[in-house]
């Protein structure tokens, strides 16, 4: 998992100096806090960008690359923001036979991204997930909570291809 850089939001400073200002009342400054401070900011910001480790690493006086290894290690970390669409490609064992490894580059292609990354427009962030429970349809991704069967890499074209039309004419009604 690597992080793809990115400008933090308004919202997001607001959120990490909120945090910063949280921590020095919340948290003890020994070590066995790292895990416990990580999944607060985390909660309270959405994923963990670099600024926000390196300050925690400051306040428990320790290299920042330790921050970051656990970071990396535990898969319940966010390294990069969520996207405004979730993208999961299904692994399962019925998903992972039906070609879901294929499917997985289908996305990582056209996204441009790896799994466990966001585009860095923020609109779609990519993952795997073990079996949904829809193994007939296999392979599936799983795109906002919505299962979509059969998929191909045609299919994987198809919806994005559908994205960005319905964003263009939302951007036109905009206007
Ligand atoms: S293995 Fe993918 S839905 Fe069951």
């Amino acid at each position: 998992m690597t992080e793809i850089p990115m400008e933090l939001t308004e919202e997001e400073r607001e959120k990490i100096s909120q945090f910063l200002n949280h921590i020095d009342s919340a948290f003890s400054r020994e070590r066995s806090a790292l895990i416990p401070i990580l999944q607060e900011a985390q909660n309270r910001i959405g994923y963990l960008p670099s600024e926000v480790m390196l300050r925690i690493a400051e306040f428990l006086g320790i290299p920042g690359m330790d921050v970051y290894s656990v970071v990396t290690f535990y898969n319940q970390f966010r390294l990069n923001p969520p996207g405004k669409h979730s993208i999961r490609v299904c692994m399962g064992t019925a998903c992972h036979v039906g070609g879901g490894t294929v499917i997985l580059d289908s996305w990582r292609r056209r996204l441009g991204i790896d799994k466990r990354q966001t585009t860095p427009d923020r609109e779609f962030d990519l993952d795997t997930v073990a079996c949904v429970g829809c193994c007939a349809m296999a392979p599936v991704t799983v795109i906002d909570n919505e299962v979509n069967g059969k998929i191909s890499p045609t299919r994987v074209d198809g919806i994005l291809l559908a994205y960005e039309m319905k964003k263009k004419k939302e951007a036109q009604e905009n206007q």
